[in-house]
């Protein structure tokens, strides 16, 4: 079985006088920040995305996951691009995907939950939305863990997992843990490149609450983004090992990790450069 994981691929909405009356929010200071400050990202993010696609359909991967900020200042406009970019390449019966902070952007966006009316359905998880689990032909259990929330401050793209949540997710591993490996799917990465914490107004503000869930049942393979570098890191207490595959939109050489799961649960990993 191989899974594709691509991530951040922050969508962005073209200007037209049509986005202005969403912009009265917080979103008018992260459209000035795209827009002054990270163009590169506005101008590579769709056609990037689209040649990540193309590779992975062109591979026959079974299955597909993204890890979050499918948008870059949750506008309908950008849910609407996105999707009708991504399905024109993937079955969405194949695609596990969560939304970031970026998708929660402001507070009517969470209230609204405008990221699941336009990805994912009730009919595609065993639990929904959150946590989300699915098992992948009696493979691989994959478990996400939503650690995106509105932010109100523009500048805090920091996480929180709800305990509550965490607890959801522990009973159903409990009563249905089989002989599989579990893949733990979060948009906050756990640990920075280099091993070390991400700053105070990126991370996960509790991931000690999500260690001890990977400590306690014993996962291998943690899938996250949020941060827009590509890298690979294990950590030794718990044992397990950080899959984030960067941006999609960052640069002009994008990519996406590529797994195969082999014989004994454990999985070869590749970077796959378009
Ligand atoms: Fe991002
Ligand atoms: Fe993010």
């Amino acid at each position: 079985m191989q899974i594709a994981h691509f991530s951040d691929s922050h969508i962005t909405a073209p200007f037209s006088p049509g986005i202005i009356p969403g912009l009265f929010s917080k979103r008018i200071a992260g459209f000035l920040n795209l827009y002054l400050r990270r163009r590169y990202q506005l101008i590579n993010a769709e056609r990037n995305l689209l040649n990540v696609l193309r590779d992975i359909k062109a591979r026959g991967v079974d299955y597909i996951v993204f890890s979050g900020d499918i948008t870059a200042i949750s506008l309908k406009h950008e849910f609407l691009r996105a999707r009708e970019i991504i399905y024109n390449f993937i079955d969405k019966k194949k695609l596990f995907i969560i939304p970031g902070n970026h998708d929660q952007y402001t507070y009517l966006t969470s209230k609204n939950d405008l990221f699941h009316s336009f990805f994912t359905s009730k009919d595609d998880f065993i639990s929904y939305p959150y946590p989300k689990i699915r098992i992948f032909e009696d493979q691989a259990i994959f478990v996400s863990i939503n650690t995106s929330r509105f932010n109100p401050l523009f500048f805090d793209a920091s996480g929180y997992a709800d305990p509550a949540e965490i607890g959801l997710a522990q009973d159903f591993l409990n009563k249905n843990k089989k002989d599989m490996p579990v893949f733990l799917i979060i948009h906050h990465s756990l640990l920075a490149p280099g091993g070390i914490r991400d700053v105070f107004f990126h991370r996960l503000r509790n991931e000690k609450d999500i260690l001890d869930f990977i400590g306690k049942n014993h996962i291998k393979y943690v899938l996250s983004g949020h941060i827009h570098k590509y890298y690979i890191i294990s950590c030794k207490n718990p044992q397990f090992t950080q899959y984030n595959p960067g941006s999609t939109a960052r640069g002009s050489n994008p990519g996406y990790f590529l797994y195969t799961l082999k014989k004994g649960h454990e999985i070869e990993s590749e970077y796959i450069s378009v």
